[in-house]
């Protein structure tokens, strides 16, 4: 039988480990599985639960509360974040505890009940609202877009511990749980769940970071990977690091292609010395050689995005169109894009990459550059142009 894992007296870990995990969310690599965390804080009159776990896993969860005391010996059930992987398991906490009150923010209560289809006993919360619990008490500090628009941070008061849903997290199962006691390093999963779920809203993770700043943080609960007790500012520190706009001397276009045979490659040379020529850093990136994920935070973290690729049976190159499917909105919308692509006999790969950054709402510079096989002398001057001309949409001078 699951068993709880004591942080301290009366607060515990309830959650559900997922070492089997390989993909999560669809996009993410999960190679050492995840967890989903909840936590149980005991107060003298009243006990919270705080999150729970995905669908699936409903009886760890539901085995280590037992090992505790009862569900309907619950009081509240807090949700710092509505997506399945951590309310799946609502449901069936509300079956076996009814008569609890849920809190979270606004649209956190309105998401849950639409993945309900039902109406909750809740309490709405918003910045400082406190729930008393006997001896504690947790602060709510909403903090939306991290990386829902329902998310917030719970606070425990007495015990300097901060929930904070999927905020420092990390897809890494462990039954030794802790940061300091854990069998492997984890900060690559720290590093890398940083970069696919929090990096696109780098702005709000700022914002979030500062509604933190005041608080004292003796240890930090997420809702995915290790409990960070060893050095929580350490953590703190390496998101403020991550999440802070960078400043270049120089603005910086990422030009990634995929050739055949070269000759898409040799018009990706003069597109470069275009763009340099024009006041941009370029960062070239063969598909091939370079991988698409690896091209993709390279594409989302430049000012401008540019991309090669020769028609291959009337489409772009695979890799040229997976690395658009791994681009997103939130940090795509707004950039120059440029495409270019030599062809054969019919050319199609540069209107459809072209067409595919409209749809991700890019700033499509002209209607990209297509060649017919090897690129001649003034192919390459015509490259060189359109380099200059990514450059100067990347400068605002175009
Ligand atoms: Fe771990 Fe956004 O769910």
């Amino acid at each position: 039988m699951a068993s709880p894992i004591a942080i301290r007296e009366g607060i515990h870990w309830v959650g559900a480990l997922d070492p089997e995990l390989r993909v999560f969310d669809i996009v993410m690599r999960t190679e050492n599985g995840s967890s989903y965390n909840a936590y149980l804080v005991e107060g003298t009159s009243a006990t919270a639960l705080v999150d729970t776990v995905k669908h699936g896993f409903e009886s760890q969860l539901l085995d280590r509360l037992a090992a505790i005391r009862e569900p309907s010996g619950i009081d509240y059930l807090v949700v710092n974040h509505t997506e399945p992987d951590h309310s799946g398991a609502v449901g069936a906490f509300l079956e076996a505890a009814p008569d609890v009150t849920v809190i979270g923010t606004t649209r956190a209560i309105q998401f849950l009940e639409a993945q309900l289809n039902r109406a909750v006993r809740s309490r709405v919360v918003k910045a400082g609202d406190t729930l008393e619990l006997g001896g504690r008490t947790l602060r709510f500090v909403p903090s939306p877009w991290l990386h829902w628009p329902d998310t917030m941070f719970s606070y425990l008061e007495e015990e300097q511990i901060l929930f904070s849903g999927d905020v420092f997290g990390a897809h890494h199962a462990d039954p030794a749980l802790f940061d300091d006691a854990v069998a492997n390093d984890f900060l690559d999963d720290f590093k890398y769940y940083y970069d696919v779920i929090m990096a696109p809203f780098a702005g709000h993770v700022q914002k979030g970071l500062s509604r933190i700043a005041e608080l004292d943080i003796r240890i930090i609960c997420p809702t995915h990977g290790p409990i960070l007790r060893s050095s929580p500012e350490r953590y703190i520190a390496l998101y403020d690091e991550w999440s802070r706009a960078r400043t270049r001397e120089r603005p910086l276009a990422a030009l990634c292609y995929a050739s055949a045979h070269g000759f898409t490659a040799a018009i990706a040379d003069a597109v470069a010395e275009g763009l340099r020529g024009g006041g941009v850093d370029v960062e070239m990136l063969d598909l091939v050689e370079t991988g698409v994920d690896a091209a993709a935070a390279a594409c989302l973290a430049a000012d401008a995005v540019v991309i090669g690729s020769p028609t291959i049976n009337g489409v772009p190159a695979p890799p040229a169109l997976a690395l658009l499917a791994h681009m997103d909105l939130f940090r795509s919308k707004g950039k120059p894009f440029g495409a270019f692509g030599s062809y054969g006999w019919s050319g199609e790969a540069v209107e459809m990459l072209m067409a595919r950054a409209a749809d991700l709402r890019m700033k499509p510079v002209g209607e990209g550059l297509r060649v017919a096989f090897a690129p001649s002398s003034e192919d390459l001057q015509l490259a060189s142009d359109y380099g200059r001309a990514v450059a100067a949409a990347t400068l605002g001078t175009a």
